[in-house]
Parts: structure tokens; sequence; C-alpha cells
């Protein structure tokens, strides 16, 4: 049985501070260059600081971004349990718990690490622009 991460490619790589390319401005994520997907700009930075949660939409479809010391990461903005938004929850280090029955995910994989909820939640690559937060769909 798969784990559902389906996307190996980033495996292991950090998004957001792994590659210091995007952030100088020296290079044009709007065609990203890696993978499918299309950037697109979500929010600017101070929407979203440190230890925080900031629910955005993407062509129609729900993001929750988490900042960690920094780092941004983004999930989609349903928990596995019962698809109640997770942007309600609170982030306690890297992970991030659900306020309606507490499950945990790690936010850097998506993967379920507390019950009730068992299944991972689908994650997305991020990636930072001088002051503006993009996310790859
Ligand atoms: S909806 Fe998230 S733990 Fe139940």
């Amino acid at each position: 049985m798969s784990d559902g991460d389906s996307d190996t490619s980033s495996e292991g790589s950090d998004a957001s501070s792994g590659s210091s390319d995007v952030s100088d401005g020296s290079s044009d994520v709007s065609d990203g260059g890696e993978g499918d997907g299309t950037w697109v700009k979500v929010a600017d930075l101070s929407e979203c600081p440190p230890g925080s949660l900031l629910e955005v939409e993407v062509e129609q479809e729900l993001i929750v971004l988490a900042n960690i010391d920094g780092d941004l990461y983004a999930l989609q903005n349903r928990c596995s349990h019962q698809d109640l938004p997770l942007s309600d929850g609170e982030l306690d280090g890297d992970r991030l718990e659900c306020l309606y029955h507490g499950a945990r995910f790690d936010v850097c994989t998506g993967r379920a690490v507390g019950l009730p909820a068992i299944k991972p939640v689908p994650v997305y690559d991020v990636r930072i622009r001088g002051q503006e937060i993009y996310v790859q769909i």
C-alpha cells in the first residue's frame, strides 16, 4: 500500500531554504523549471509571519500556508479526518494540530502523525521571491 506520497522529486529537499535562487530575485519563478505545475503568487510574506498559519485560495483549491521559523510550507487546507480546515488549528514546531479532534500532521510532508487522522494531507512546493510567497499547483 502506498503512503500516498507520489512526488518523490521533492523528497528530502527543503523548498524554502534549500534554494537561494528565488529569494534574491534572480530567477523566474513564473515558469518554475521543475515539476509540471504552475507557480502562483498566493500571499505576501508579511501576511504569514513565523509561527502562523494562513489560508489562501488558489484556483478553487484551499491551501494553508505555515511559517516555521521563516520557512514556508503549504498543505491542502482540509484535515484528512473530516475535511475541516487545518488553518483553524495550531502550529507546534513542525507539527500542525487540527482544532477539531486533535489530529497532528507533519507540516513538511503532510503525513499524519497523530490520531484520529491516519491519511496524509497533500502538500505543495513553496517558493519565496522577495516578499512574495508562491505555491506550485
Ligand atoms: S477534522 Fe481534523 S481531527 Fe477531525
